[in-house]
């Protein structure tokens, strides 16, 4: 039983991660600010497998709290998925400069603090870390956002680097369009679900399920030479990506 840790573990891809490595029989903790959806992943799970830890990531002191809690045993897996656009319109340039912050921070900061507070748990050799980036981090999209997500990819790359020695992966997936999570909105759906579909080679969006088949791959034992890689997710939407 490994100890895997996803962050925005609570709701969509997310959620299809944690609960992919569950029914593969590991123990998951799942992080994120609301304390309910975490424990209605924990309640879909009952024998005490999914284990709700709510939290901040962009707040430093929180994150230490956390990883030292995490840090009793061996971490074998860490998914960094949390994330997201910050819906707001600022009406001057603070405003903008506080936006740009706040989205780096929950984007890029967030999963830069929580693996270094984690680093030493890390399992040596076999320890592996999948980050959650975007196709924003190719071709823009949501200004901050676009830039924060193409900061995970660099960063990624760089702790690659450092872990190899000691076994430890390091991998970013750049997903297209997935459907069903709190993203766009509570529906699960963009406004332009249909364009962004048609965007795709295989005609049709994402699915939180198609993101995780590829994390449990990247953290499975036969992926040890895989790192240091930027892998797109997107159907064929941004091709060689
Ligand atoms: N859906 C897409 O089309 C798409 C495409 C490319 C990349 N992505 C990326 O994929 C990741 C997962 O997104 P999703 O589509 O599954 O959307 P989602 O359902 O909104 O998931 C994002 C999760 O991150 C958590 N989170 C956000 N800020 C946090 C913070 N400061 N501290 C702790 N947890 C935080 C949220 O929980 P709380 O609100 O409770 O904190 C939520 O569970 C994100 O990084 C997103 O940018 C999504």
């Amino acid at each position: 039983m490994r100890r895997v840790i996803v962050t925005g573990g609570g709701t969509g891809m997310g959620r299809a991660i944690a609960e992919m490595f569950v029914s593969g029989g590991d123990e998951v903790y799942v992080l994120g600010r609301r304390r309910e959806p975490l424990e209605r992943v924990a309640a879909a799970h009952p024998g005490g497998r999914v284990v709700p830890l709510p939290v901040d990531l962009t707040d430093e002191e929180a994150v230490l709290a956390v990883a030292e809690r995490l840090s009793e045993a061996p971490v074998d897996v860490l998914v960094n998925n949390a994330g997201g656009i910050i819906k707001e319109n600022p009406v001057d340039t603070r405003g903008l400069f506080d936006l740009y912050r706040r989205t780096i921070d929950a984007n890029l900061l967030s999963a830069m603090m929580l693996t270094q507070a984690l680093w030493p748990a890390f399992r040596r050799p076999g320890g592996r870390v999948v980050n959650i980036s975007s196709i924003a981090a190719h071709r823009g999209g949501g200004d901050a956002y676009a830039a924060a997500k193409a900061g995970l990819c660099g960063w990624g790359i760089d702790l690659a680097r450092r872990g190899g020695p000691d076994g430890i992966t390091v991998n970013t997936l750049t997903p297209g369009y997935v459907q069903d999570t709190e993203f766009f909105t509570e529906e699960g759906r963009s406004s332009r679900h249909d364009t962004l579909a048609a965007e795709t080679m295989v005609g049709r969006a994402g699915t939180p399920d198609d993101i995780a088949a590829v994390v449990g791959f990247l953290a499975s034992p036969e992926a040890s030479w895989t790192t240091g890689q930027v892998l797109g997710v997107n159907g064929g939407a941004l091709p060689g990506h």
